[in-house]
């Protein structure tokens, strides 16, 4: 009998980048990382109240700079700054995304392309810099971070619903391509989670999509969060090129 997995402690001094880690569940996951004593990186376009006291109380073990998902060449002065401060990274969440809601026959071709830029090509060159920095190490992570607009149908999202989707198409054969360099890339779909970016969703809407679902309520960010602690663990060792949905069914 193997030893049994260690869910926690092997992640030690380890370093990940998560994207967006200043709210939300990039905020969560930064906050968790770091308690389970993993060196943290992130960025996000600007730095709130949180950022600022991680970069006194946990400056050696937390960086946090200023880029832009639509900026490729600060996503790649991001991923240098990285590896200049740590030395290696173990784990790319590719967290940050940006939702804008509008029908698409009024959707600007400036708004379809921030959009896709922001959520598809962003975390495909922030993998593209991550995955040569593992390939290297001998090893390490991916884990984008969908939606179930990727694999459902709802009004006003089709180009975020494209992106995301694209997104899981992405992580399927990366991780094809980086298996053989110990490397593994999935994909993590939440249903909806309160946080800034769903703010402007209406207590009918969200009753809504809880009538819809079969657990009966909204998931939390806590329950994404697991979940994606989960995937980046020793315990999901042979799991790659997945997509797993947290979402309390409301998609089966
Ligand atoms: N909330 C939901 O119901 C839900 C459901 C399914 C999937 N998701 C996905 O889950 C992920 C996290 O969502 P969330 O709800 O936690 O988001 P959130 O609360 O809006 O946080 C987004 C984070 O990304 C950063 N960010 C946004 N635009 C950026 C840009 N252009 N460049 C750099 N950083 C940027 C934000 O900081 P700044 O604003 O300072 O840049 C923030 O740190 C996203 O990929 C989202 O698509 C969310």
């Amino acid at each position: 009998m193997s030893a049994v997995p260690d869910y926690g402690t092997g992640h030690r001094d380890r370093v990940a980048l998560i994207s967006g880690g200043s709210k939300g569940l990039g905020r969560l996951l930064v906050e968790r990382l770091l308690m389970d004593g993993w060196r943290v990186a992130t960025f996000s376009r600007s730095a709130n109240a949180f950022v600022k006291e991680l970069q006194v109380t946990a400056e050696d073990r937390f960086l946090w700079e200023a880029a832009d998902l639509t900026d490729p060449d600060s996503l790649r002065a991001t991923v240098r700054t990285v590896l200049r401060r740590f030395g290696r990274i173990d784990l790319l969440i590719n967290n940050a995304g940006v939702l804008h809601q509008e029908l698409f026959l009024t959707t600007s071709a400036k708004q379809t392309s921030t959009l896709i830029t922001a959520n598809l090509l962003a975390p495909i060159t922030l993998a593209h810099a991550c995955a040569r920095a593992m390939t290297k190490q001998g090893g390490g992570q991916i884990l984008n971070v969908s939606s179930i607009n990727a694999i459902r149908g709802y009004r006003g999202v089709a180009v975020y619903s494209a992106a995301k989707a694209g997104l899981d198409g992405f992580s399927r054969s990366l991780a094809r391509e980086l298996g053989a360099f110990d490397i593994r890339v999935n994909s993590i779909v939440p249903g909806f989670f309160d946080s800034d970016m769903t703010a402007d969703v209406t207590e009918r809407n969200k009753e809504r999509i809880q009538g819809r679902t079969p657990l009966g309520r909204l998931g939390t960010v806590y329950e994404i969060a697991d979940a994606v602690l989960y995937l980046i663990s020793p315990g999901a060792s042979f799991i790659t090129g997945q997509t797993i949905v947290v979402d309390g069914g409301i998609t089966c």
